[in-house]
């Protein structure tokens, strides 16, 4: 098996004490499918109130971004949100970007046949590391956007750094558009990571299917327990696997003995109030942030300028 980023990576995650995967391992194509079926969950709340959200202040959003822009859309997906959004706001130009390449390409097709009027690119590629946009995207008047609270998944360090790598993206007439989970009750919170139904446990078990593809080891999904739970002191939610049993697991060049009990953190989740995300929005770059929250104060959507 030749030796990649994505296995060094992984290796180095898996040889640590506490080992870690990072999250981004959960979208292969099953996991990204797995994700979409997250999103329609009862107890899964973030998807339906920021739509929900973005719905009811359609008009004052779109006055806000502005009509005939180059949309750069982060972590696209299935490109729903896309969808939505370039009804209300009809940019000229749209790129979605997503480290799942053959699902978005499939989904920005989908986008381009309802939309003849738009030019829809899809750009495979790990935003983590940073995006290089094509040089024939226009640089005037782009507007990122990266909805959904995946900031939430990165560390407050690494999410400063990506939203000043936001902010190189644009001109000083662009803008971002960006969702965000924000701190609430804890028991509606980790209910939408641990739902009835096990769904998000098999997504979470589906990161080392993905990694026994890519770096040859041999994890036996049956032998590890999801587990979900809010961290206070951190304000996030937190996902482990948890092995059930002693369990050896090898890979080519290497392996690593789990003792019954022993965890593998393969997500955070952090749960930001309003105004310790603005700030680092400002710090990142942007100001003049305008927010629309729901009732319950439970997301945010938030429109910020260079
Ligand atoms: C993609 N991201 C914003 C999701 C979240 O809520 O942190 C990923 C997820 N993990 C478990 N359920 C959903």
């Amino acid at each position: 098996m030749p030796r990649t980023r994505d296995t060094e990576d992984i290796t180095h995650g898996l040889s640590q004490r506490p080992a870690s995967i990072s999250p981004k391992y959960f979208y292969d194509q099953h996991g990204s499918r797995l994700f979409e079926a997250i999103t329609q969950l009862p107890e899964y709340y973030p998807t339906r109130t920021e739509q929900a959200l973005m719905r009811r202040h359609a008009d004052d959003i779109a006055r806000s971004v502005g009509t005939g822009r180059t949309l750069i859309e982060l972590g696209a997906g299935n490109c729903q949100k896309a969808r939505a959004l370039c009804q209300l706001v009809r940019p000229a130009c749209f790129v979605g970007v997503d480290i799942s390449a053959d699902y978005l390409r499939e989904a920005v097709a989908g986008l381009q046949s309802d939309f003849p009027w738009l030019d829809a690119r899809a750009l495979g590629g790990d935003m983590t590391r940073g995006v290089e946009l094509p040089a024939d995207i226009p640089r005037a008047g782009r507007l990122v956007f990266y909805p959904g609270s995946s900031i939430g998944n990165f560390d407050p360090p690494h999410a400063l750094q990506l939203l000043a790598h936001m902010r190189e993206l644009v001109d000083d007439d662009g803008g971002l558009l960006i969702g965000i989970d924000l701190p609430k009750d804890v028991n509606v919170l980790e209910a939408a990571y641990d739902d009835a139904a096990g769904v998000t446990a098999e997504f979470n078990r589906n990161v080392l299917r993905h990694v026994n593809r890519l770096i040859g080891s041999d994890f036996d999904l049956a032998q590890w327990k999801h587990h979900a739970f809010f961290n206070p002191q951190e304000s996030r939610i937190e996902m482990h696997l948890e092995a059930l049993a002693d369990a050896q697991v090898r890979w080519p060049g290497g392996g690593r003995m789990f003792e019954q009990g022993e965890r593998i953190h393969t997500e955070n989740s952090y749960k930001y109030p309003l105004p310790v995300f603005t700030a680092m929005l400002e710090r990142a770059g942007f100001s003049d942030a305008q927010a629309w929250t729901d009732e319950r104060g439970w997301f945010a959507v938030v429109h910020a300028r260079p």
